[in-house]
């Protein structure tokens, strides 16, 4: 049985506290805490800063929050992860995305085999091979270098390695253009597509299961647009596959099915989850990209924050902070949503990346018992770079009716020093913490000579709680610390609510249906469906306008 986290002790203690800081603001608490709130609630993690001081908690908020987490056993169902025990219960699985980042001298027996060393066996592989097609030596059939490296992938098999790419742009060699293909919509292949010559594409297909509809899709299109565009078939067409297609998955019958020789296959194993995958043999194209070397410090900062998660008492521990602030909001002050804002254009697809890590972790409506949650699980994350959002949705975080608290991420150096630009981002990025905590009042707004009648609509109440993200620059290090710090955020928000943070039901209904569908779009007689009538006539609709029997 799965004791609801609202029946712990810790709770009552928790709600109580709440209710005494229903009155207070977050500048109120600067101003009875002084200097010490910031110092006393910003922590360091793997390289990052984290100010935390911006929040409507204070310390003791903190204790009764980690008291909870306590009470949840944290601490061992972090090590319970970390040793490789099946803590996806709905699956039967070990959830070990930790090992993909372990030193070689490192070791995790796991039902006898040692994890860590079959990681490092296929880090090595992949690192050959990057090495090969950067230096040239693995060339396209025709004897040219590869220049195009395309991923065909979706969800976690595309999310991770497109956003790190974005994010590592400046570490991509100048002469290697990557592309990432997810969606079913032949729009998304044929714009990735526009532009490359077929002789200099290396096409990876990226799937976990190698069966997912939209990459096996999107990867037979890709295998006639590069036959097509070579001029290709019969044995020469085999022999142009072997060099211009890779899998990545963990069920070498299918690859081999597809027509890729398992040679060419680099394999991860069913303990890394699809959203957990980006530093598995999934991050094959960023580490063409960016190189072995520049990958290792990728790995190497997922390891130093996966060693704080461990170490780290969790009055100090950052994703255990974040995660249970998350709670406090949620749970406690009725947030439904929560905003990733990071100051970095190269983190564009940050918030994209993280609705999957964070809303397919936990959007779960029963705890691990079967039993239903009887509060609210994840939060709906959403985002966009700054300065663009402001100009767009920070009207409603500053005044809207909504709380929403916000990550805002940033760092000291840009990746690309031009001018004057970083320092008016990184204004930009202090002020908006600034001004969403502490606001301007309606006395400030009277004195800077606002007429009367526009005063209630320029006041900026304030008291929207931020947690703050500093980090030297966005490298590769930095990313990966960034990644695990959130990973472990959503894993431990997944304990303290009780749910499996590992499985992914909801998502299967819909391919289901999706596959009854497709034979009653594409026949050639009358079908005979058996769906609601608006399922019904939107069927016949898309018949009548393909000039199909209805
Ligand atoms: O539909 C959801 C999902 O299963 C994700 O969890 C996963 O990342 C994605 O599909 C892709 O799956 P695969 O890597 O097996 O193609």
């Amino acid at each position: 049985m799965t004791v609801p986290m609202t029946d712990l002790p810790a709770w009552e203690a928790l709600a109580a506290h709440h209710a005494t800081m229903r009155e207070r603001t977050i500048a109120g608490l600067f101003d009875a805490e002084g200097d010490g709130r910031t110092a006393a609630m910003t922590h360091e993690a793997a390289g990052l800063t984290v100010d935390l001081s911006k929040h409507l908690a204070t310390r003791e908020t903190l204790g009764l929050l980690v008291d909870l987490a306590t009470q949840r056993e944290l601490g061992d169902a972090i090590a319970a992860m970390f040793a490789g025990d099946r803590i996806n219960v709905t699956e039967d699985r070990s959830v070990l995305h930790v090992a993909l980042r372990m030193p070689r001298d490192r070791s995790l027996v796991v039902d006898g085999v040692d994890v860590v060393a079959e990681v490092h066996e296929v880090l090595d592989r992949m690192s050959a091979f990057a090495e090969r097609v950067r230096d040239g030596d693995h060339t396209g059939h025709s004897g040219r270098p590869i220049r195009n490296v395309v991923n065909i992938g979706i969800g976690g098999s595309d999310l991770g390695p497109a956003m790190a790419a974005d994010a590592l742009n400046a570490d991509v060699r100048r002469d290697l253009t990557l592309r990432f293909v997810s969606n079913v919509d032949a729009t998304d292949l044929v714009e990735k597509t526009r532009g490359l010559d077929p002789a200099e594409t290396l096409v990876i297909v990226s799937s976990k299961t190698f069966g997912t509809l939209e990459t096996l899709t999107n990867a037979r299109s890709a295998r006639a647009w590069l036959l097509d565009g070579l001029g290709l078939s019969g044995p020469d067409a085999d022999a142009a596959i072997a060099k211009h297609f890779v899998a990545v998955s963990t069920n070498e019958d299918r690859v081999r099915d597809f027509g890729i020789d398992p040679s060419n296959m680099f394999g991860f194993w069913d303990w890394v989850g699809g959203r957990y995958s980006v530093d598995s043999a999934i991050g094959l194209s960023l580490m063409i990209g960016i190189g072995p070397e520049a990958f290792r410090s990728f790995l190497a900062g997922f390891h130093a924050m996966d060693e704080h998660l461990r170490s780290a008492p969790f009055e100090r521990n950052v994703p255990v902070l974040m995660a249970l602030l998350g709670v406090w909001y949620r749970n406690l002050s009725g947030a439904q949503t929560r905003a990733v804002l990071p100051y970095d254009q190269a983190l564009r697809r940050f918030p994209a990346y993280l609705q999957q890590l964070e809303m397919e972790s936990n959007g779960k409506r029963v705890l691990l018992d079967g039993s239903p949650a009887p509060y609210g699980t994840s939060p709906i994350v959403w985002g966009e770079p700054g300065t663009n959002g402001q100009h767009a949705f920070f009207q409603l975080l500053h005044q809207g009716t909504e709380l929403v608290p916000a990550d805002l991420i940033g760092f000291l150096r840009s990746r690309n020093p031009v001018g004057e630009h970083h320092d008016l981002l990184t204004a930009n990025l202090i002020a908006q913490a600034e001004a969403l905590a502490f606001g301007r009042t309606e006395q400030q707004l009277r004195d800077a000579g606002v007429p009367e009648h526009q005063i209630p609509h320029r006041v900026t109440p304030g008291n929207r709680p931020t947690t703050l993200i500093l980090a030297e620059a966005l490298d590769p290090a930095t990313l990966g610390a960034l990644i695990a710090l959130y990973e472990h955020a959503t894993f431990v928000q997944g304990v303290v609510w009780g749910i499996d943070s590992f499985d992914q039901w909801g998502v299967e209904l819909g391919k289901i249906l999706a596959d009854a569908i497709v034979p009653e779009l594409q026949g050639e007689d009358a079908p005979t469906l058996s769906h609601d009538p608006s399922t019904n006539a939107a069927i016949l609709r898309y018949r009548r306008a393909h000039g199909r029997r209805v």
